[in-house]
């Protein structure tokens, strides 16, 4: 079997892995000092996600280091507007910046389609990747979900509640869905492209499914990324999908039919988000990113939450965010030998 001794694939077919395997979200970052040496050589942070020799090298940084279950395709969800053709910079300490996108007029301003060749380092990346990677490492790669990369569009910048996509999604509903339907078309060719270059996996990042109230979950976040699911599907009829739905909180069951595994945020009690999750579905989580930065008692305590609280089925260990930049490489150290302690 091609996942045979691949705990991160054995957990996506279903299947509980003899042993819970560990990545996590933004494993490659600025709390190595490996990664700030290489970013520095880099130039601007978008240089780095389009030079296939130092993405490759930052992906694997954490992989030599800790020896993580599963490598994710260092590149950023912003790489997407880019392929559509919006100005995208990183503005330095201040995040991300784009020209923002706000009416029909700017949605004529960017490509119909997505420029797959713009993001052919991307490819060429994961095409390395696959050959470095230790057998049973899992290559990862992503993508935002439509709501999440939309917002970063309209708003040209993070903003706290994701306010400027949420008014003109009232305002302006046949813009905003013009502007989803595009990325969701986008996002199906990316990441098919993603599995073709050698990802044997893939996740969707809805980082602000929070932002959005309950009612209008479904429209703008669940079916753009069911729709993204199955056209990559149809495509390729076996391929893995975790959806990381960041504050769907109770409705998080919603993505369950289209996913082979869900991930967990770290506003979500372990046992509680076990009890939403169908049964048998693979879930992935949620140590919340403080817990590790402060190490100790309180990371002890939230590393057996987790794997306590899904025990009961196949479970990939996970933050429930990204890691931050200030956390201690002694604390990731820990972590990783204490989930592996409990495969005993
Ligand atoms: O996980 C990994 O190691 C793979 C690489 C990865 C990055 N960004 C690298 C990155 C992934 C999967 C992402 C996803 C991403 N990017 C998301 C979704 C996940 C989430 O955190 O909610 C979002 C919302 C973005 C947009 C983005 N990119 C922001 C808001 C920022 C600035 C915040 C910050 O930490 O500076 C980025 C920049 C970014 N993306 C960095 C990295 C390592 C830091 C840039 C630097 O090195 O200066």
């Amino acid at each position: 079997m091609a996942d045979e001794g691949k705990l991160v694939l054995e957990a996506l077919a279903g299947r509980r892995p003899s042993a819970t395997p560990i990545w996590l979200m933004r494993q490659a970052g600025r709390y190595l000092p490996e990664y700030r040496a290489v970013r520095t050589k880099a130039g601007s942070f978008l240089d780095l996600c389009y030079n296939p020799d130092l993405a490759t090298e930052v992906t694997l940084q954490p992989i030599r280091r800790f020896g993580f279950d599963a490598a994710i395709l260092f590149s950023d969800i912003l790489v997407v507007p880019h392929a559509f053709g919006q100005n995208v910079w990183f503005a330095e300490g201040e995040g991300p910046r784009l020209d923002p996108i706000a009416d029909r007029d700017g949605l004529s301003r960017i490509a119909g389609t997505i420029d797959l060749e713009r993001l052919e380092p991307v490819f060429e990346t994961l095409r390395r990747l696959r050959r470095e990677l230790p057998r049973p490492v899992t290559l990862l790669g992503f993508c935002g979900a439509p709501f999440t990369v939309a917002s970063y569009m309209v708003a040209g910048k993070g903003t706290p509640d994701q306010a400027p996509i949420r008014l003109l999604a009232y305002r302006d509903p046949e813009f905003v869905a013009a502007l989803i339907d595009r990325l969701v078309e986008g996002s199906i060719a990316y990441l098919s492209q993603q599995i073709e270059a050698g990802a044997e996996a893939v996740q969707i990042f809805e980082s602000f499914a929070g932002a959005l109230p309950p009612a209008l979950l479904p429209r703008w976040s669940v079916e753009p990324v069911r729709r993204i699911a199955e056209g990559v599907r149809q495509r390729h009829p076996g391929a893995r999908i975790i959806v990381f739905a960041k504050g769907a909180g109770a409705r998080l069951a919603d993505y369950a039919g289209f996913a082979d595994a869900l991930g967990i945020d770290w506003a979500s009690d372990p046992a509680e988000a076990d009890g939403i999750v169908p049964p048998g579905l693979a879930v992935q989580g949620n140590l919340d990113p403080l817990a590790l930065i402060a190490g100790g008692e309180a990371m002890e305590t939230g590393i057996d939450a987790a794997l306590t609280g899904f025990a009961g089925r196949p479970h990939i260990f996970n933050l429930g965010h990204g890691i931050r930049p200030e956390t201690p490489i002694a604390h990731v150290e820990r972590l990783v030998q204490r989930v592996r302690e409990a495969r005993a």
